[in-house]
């Protein structure tokens, strides 16, 4: 099988989101769910609260999967819920905040770091693919 056959194979599995989800428990760490188009669906779980960032080149959507969470911008909050989604325009600064675990499937450039313009102890450079 050629390489370019084994991608395709590769990306025509269908992907079941709660599978992957369950398979893993941390925070705030992207995984690689798919990619299309120099776009990638990464999937997280949120607890807690993030920090204050924007993206200056990229534009995020947050897709809730399961469980909720308050977007928090600067000027007011917005309560995104299990079957909603949100996208958050490149520029505006944002930080979720989830009270409880939440799941999320992501859907951004591959250059989308998760912290945006800020680097801390929280940013995720390498992301690993489920
Ligand atoms: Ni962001």
């Amino acid at each position: 099988m050629s390489l370019v056959s084994l991608w395709e194979f590769y990306i025509m599995e269908k992907v079941n989101l709660a599978e992957k989800l369950s398979s893993f428990s941390d925070y705030f760490n992207p995984r690689i769910a798919g990619e299309l188009n120099g776009q990638q669906v990464k999937l997280v779980k949120f607890k807690g609260e993030f920090i204050w960032h924007h993206h200056d080149n990229e534009d995020e959507l947050f897709y809730v999967v399961k469980g909720s969470f308050d977007m928090q911008l600067r000027d007011k909050t917005i309560t995104v819920n299990a079957g909603e989604f949100l996208i958050m325009p490149r520029g505006v600064e944002h930080r979720p905040v989830a009270r409880e675990e939440v799941e999320i499937m992501l859907f951004e450039p591959a250059s989308t770091l998760n912290t945006g313009n800020i680097e801390n102890e929280l940013t995720r450079k390498e992301l690993n693919r489920l």
